[in-house]
């Protein structure tokens, strides 16, 4: 113990850690071996791995290291660069072909563009061979923000070491999407400081604390110990000795941001400016930031230094920030024109590396500029030749989008979407392929333009490059905006679901530029569904009366097509439901064969929605299988979110929180690194419900606040009306009255309840919530008075069962059982069991013993009972099946299921039992008069 408290330095309360990561360190040391770190942020993994370098480097181990950068451009390579440099003499000891994949990788020469594997493989060489002079230790930092290539690089070498004298230790925040592949590779997960560790940090660095705010402060902390080291530096000296009064902190850590944001905004402008260049050029040489720091000089970082944000080192000519956190509020605090300032500084200054300077350049520039679009045009080749077709796309995209003359824009679009069509697939000779681009001219038409969108969304592209490419080839189109035009219109649809998909309000007015040129006017679907699906809480409420009239008259349409983007209008205003049918049909040929396979995913997804909302969840579980099982084997990686949202939600609904987890974790994995936002925003509304379920408000709230802030509806995030009640109970549950009222009000400020019969629920609801005491009842009762309120049981219930334990507190019992009781049925036949838990809780709590006893009989969920009626009436499955369109199969397995739960073997016996059901369940009305059992 001696020995490791010694060597971890200034590291407080790590002993345990400091023993696992010695022991790996000696393996790795004669067997090789990889180790990654994951933890919160601020939780010490930096401090862990420097730690760990240390005691490697005494131990006589060579360490190299690298680490993501945040804002960096995605070039390739680039962090792979900075972890083998230190090796470029050895390069010489690899066979040719190694040597020259690796020098053309990491930017050193010029030739054939490197394969990918060919690269690994001469990393790997490289690193054996080196180790053969002493063991050999990697040590690559925030791995989440490492370049693409890079990535991909390492995760293949950190899987193949044991047998050689390499180590490789990595760290990355936990839930933080990664390029790196890390599936097999031994995880220490760093969790907080325990108490008694944070209290002997604090005390070692801010003895002088009053004992209140040292507690208020350690409370606040939860043991992080950038909250621990950051919080009292916010404190002034008279709130430090507890003179004066604290401020409200907010909790941890999300809220460390804002917290970092305000120490940023209290510098010198002259400061903040050289902190920006520093986060924007991300390589940490002090050299590039004074070159480009024109006026300002070292000086003028120094009140950043005294304010312990960055670290200069005047030996290696480095500087570094001590937390990325403050890189973060550095840009985010920054004005467009500072960052324009910052970007065409570093433009000036990096002549010699060309990628970084057209990037800057392009990031500096406003308004049409030959110029810059020819360098990025020409950077975007040389990406391509390093074999990165995605980053080449995205290049080009924006090379095409600052082109002055609309020729030069289409061609340079035109090669874009050639070569973002291409990255789907193996990208076999990338000089082959540039010959191609260069030849494919004139913008392409727009439906190449719109399979190359899919196709990089497919791929590793990002939804902001599609969309501006998509733009792109919208804007330069000779199609004079005739509404006649089929490809235009199909783009213009394309488009629409992308703006979704960016979940960014600017995205959206190229969208509704196009919108308003289209003559002589836009086509009814288009404009109906621009205004439900981009911002219905704004747009929605104009739209309600043409939604209806177009699916209503949907009744006859084959198109399937047509189908699926009226369903994408109903999304949210909850008229897919009505939509079951046609949907059904999509599905059905779907199934033959003889529809595409992306609108079978459409209707697939439209019926899962539509069953969510209407309790059919057995359904909805297998509909997003049969969609998860498509998008895997059509390619369709991009749309697999959708599904798991489906069955993240339902998870959490019925109380299986790891597998709710685990899918949401794979949606945001997804989703940032390709900017998906409506991604995240599902993700977060499946979170917070599990988060609700599994008793977590504080974690409800804070992620449902994510996607919607309380007090408002976020504009164009149209997912925020179906978090919109979850996040009142939330707030609620932590006691943010405040906040509870906030959001209430902006929903009803909004008139979300014109928009449907479940958001007109949701939305009294969520003022039944809020009410004072004298009013609830009113409020609760107007509620449940509302039109159609049956159609939607899940919400129903969990309203029915807010009323009944308000009533319960009230002392109002009888009238609190009868909530409470129908809202047991109902969560009982939905299977959401943390709610049948919750609402039984509730009741025992009346004072009722055993209530679960009353819904005993209510065991079939609604699509079993409809089998059972089915089966009953003497259908054989085959028929039930063509019925219900589910296959023989699964009526059989549904049967299976059922017989036992009605106490019967045989099909025979059916109908007396669904009998004996139906009696029983008239027999519930009577509260509280069944026997127990
Ligand atoms: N055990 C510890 N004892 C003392 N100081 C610590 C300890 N752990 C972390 N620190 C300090 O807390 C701050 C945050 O730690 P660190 O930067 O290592 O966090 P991190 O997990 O790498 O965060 P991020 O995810 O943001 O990279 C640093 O100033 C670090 O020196
Ligand atoms: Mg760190």
């Amino acid at each position: 113990m001696d020995q490791s408290e010694a060597s971890t330095g200034s590291l407080v309360g790590r002993d345990e850690e400091f023993v696992v990561a010695r022991r790996f360190l000696r393996q790795a040391a004669v067997n090789g071996g990889s180790l990654l770190i994951s933890g919160e942020p601020g939780v010490g993994k930096t401090a862990l791995l420097d730690a760990v370098a240390e005691a490697a480097a005494e131990a006589g181990t060579r360490v190299l290291r690298a680490a993501g950068v945040e804002f960096e451009a995605d070039i390739s390579y680039s962090g792979l660069n900075q972890l083998l440099f230190p090796l470029y003499d050895a390069f010489d000891e690899l066979a040719p072909a190694h040597r020259e994949a690796l020098q053309v990788a990491l930017g050193f020469g010029a030739g054939q563009p490197p394969d990918r594997l060919l690269v690994s493989n001469a990393v790997l060489l490289l690193l054996r061979s080196m180790a053969a002079a002493g063991p050999l230790l990697l040590i690559v930092d925030d791995l989440p923000w490492l370049d693409r290539a890079s990535s991909a690089v390492l995760g293949f070498v950190a899987r193949r070491l044991v047998g050689t004298s390499v180590g490789f230790l990595g760290a990355s925040r936990s839930h933080t999407p990664s390029f790196f592949e890390h599936g097999g590779i031994p995880a220490l997960d760093l969790q907080p400081l325990r108490p008694d560790a944070a209290g002997e940090l604090i005390n070692q660095r801010f003895p002088e604390l009053a004992p209140a705010v040292r507690r208020r402060l350690l409370s606040e902390a939860r043991g992080n110990p950038l909250a621990l080291l950051e919080l009292p530096t916010a404190l002034t000296g008279a709130q430090r000795l507890a003179a004066a009064s604290l401020p409200t902190v907010l909790p941890l850590p999300r809220r460390l941001q804002a917290l970092f944001a305000s120490r940023v905004s209290r510098l010198p402008e002259s400061c903040r400016r050289l902190l920006l260049l520093g986060a924007l050029d991300g390589t940490g040489e002090l050299g590039v930031l004074l070159a480009a720091a024109g006026e300002y000089d070292l000086d003028d970082l120094q009140p950043a230094e005294r304010d312990q944000l960055v670290r200069v080192h005047g030996n290696t000519r480095r500087f570094t920030f001590r937390h990325p956190l403050t890189e973060s509020a550095v840009v985010e605090v920054a004005s467009s024109s500072d960052l324009r300032w910052a970007h065409s500084a570093l433009a000036r200054t990096l002549v010699a590396h060309p990628e970084r300077r057209a990037w800057h350049l392009g990031e500096a520039t406003v308004g049409p500029d030959e110029q810059v679009a020819t360098l990025l045009e020409q950077a975007a080749h040389r990406i391509l030749r390093r074999g990165d077709a995605v980053g080449a796309v995205a290049s080009l995209t924006r090379s095409a989008e600052l082109s002055p003359d609309p020729i030069e824009r289409s061609r340079r679009l035109g090669q874009a979407a050639y070569i973002g069509a291409d990255a789907g697939g193996e990208l076999v000779n990338a000089s082959q392929l540039l010959d191609d681009a260069r030849r494919a001219s004139q913008g392409d038409s727009l439906y190449a333009t719109a399979a190359a969108v899919h196709l990089l969304l497919n791929g590793d592209g990002d939804v902001r490059t599609a969309h501006r490419l998509l733009v792109g080839a919208i804007e330069s189109g000779n199609h004079g905006y005739d509404a006649e035009d089929q490809s235009l219109i199909d783009a213009m649809l394309t488009l629409l679901l992308l703006c979704y998909f960016s979940g960014e309000p600017r995205m959206w007015e190229p969208f509704f530029a196009a919108l308003d040129r289209l003559t002589p006017e836009a086509p009814e679907l288009l404009t109906v569904a621009a205004g439900t699906f981009g911002d219905p809480a704004r747009t929605g409420q104009a739209a309600v009366r043409r939604l209806d009239a177009l699916v209503g008259g949907m009744g006859d349409e084959i198109d399937p097509t047509q189908i699926v983007w009226i369903g994408v209008a109903s999304i949210y205003l909850d008229r897919l439901p009505d939509c079951r049918e046609v949907d059904w049909r999509v599905v059905r040929l779907g199934r033959d064969g003889a529809a595409p396979a992306r609108r079978h995913l459409g209707a697939l997804l439209h019926l899962c929605f539509a069953d969510i909302h209407t309790g059919r969840w057995d359904e909805a579980i297998e509909l997003a299988d049969e969609g998860l099982r498509l998008c895997r084997e059509h390619g369709f990686r991009f749309f697999m979110w959708y599904f798991q949202y489906v069955q993240a939600l339902l998870a959490a609904a019925r109380g299986d929180a790891d597998a709710s987890r685990a899918l949401t974790d794979r949606m945001l994995s997804f989703a940032a690194p390709r900017r998906a936002r409506a991604a995240e925003f599902l993700a977060y509304h499946a979170e917070g419900l599990n988060d609700l379920a599994c008793g977590d408000s504080e974690s409800a709230y804070e992620t449902l606040s994510l996607l919607s802030p309380a007090g408002t509806i976020a504009p164009y995030v149209p997912h925020a009306l179906w978090g919109c009640l979850d996040l009142v109970e939330a707030a609620l549950r932590t006691n943010r009255f405040t906040e509870a009222a906030a959001h209430a009000a902006a929903i009803k400020e909004a008139n979300l309840g014109a928009l449907s019969s479940r958001l007109a629920l949701l939305s009294a609801a969520a003022s039944a919530y809020v009410a004072p005491d004298d009013q609830v009842e009113d409020a609760f009762e107007a509620a449940l008075m509302l039109p159609d309120v049956e159609r939607w049981p899940f919400d129903l219930a969990r309203v029915r069962l807010a009323y009944g334990e308000r009533l319960r507190r009230n002392k109002a019992t009888a009238k609190s059982r009868a909530q409470l009781r129908a809202a047991l049925v109902a969560f009982e036949r939905l299977g959401a069991q943390p709610w049948v838990e919750r609402a039984s809780k509730e009741l025992r709590a009346t004072g009722l013993v055993k209530p679960r006893s009353v819904t005993r009989p209510a065991v079939l969920t609604p699509q079993e009972r409809e089998i059972a009626k089915l089966a009953g009436s003497g259908l054989t499955n085959k028929q039930i099946g063509e019925k219900l369109f589910l296959s023989h199969r699964t009526v059989g397995t549904h049967l299976y299921q059922i017989f036992p739960k009605l106490g019967i073997t045989s099909r025979a016996a059916l109908r007396d039992a669904l009998a004996a059901l139906t009696d029983a369940e008239d027999g519930d009305s009577q509260l509280g008069q069944l026997p127990d059992q």
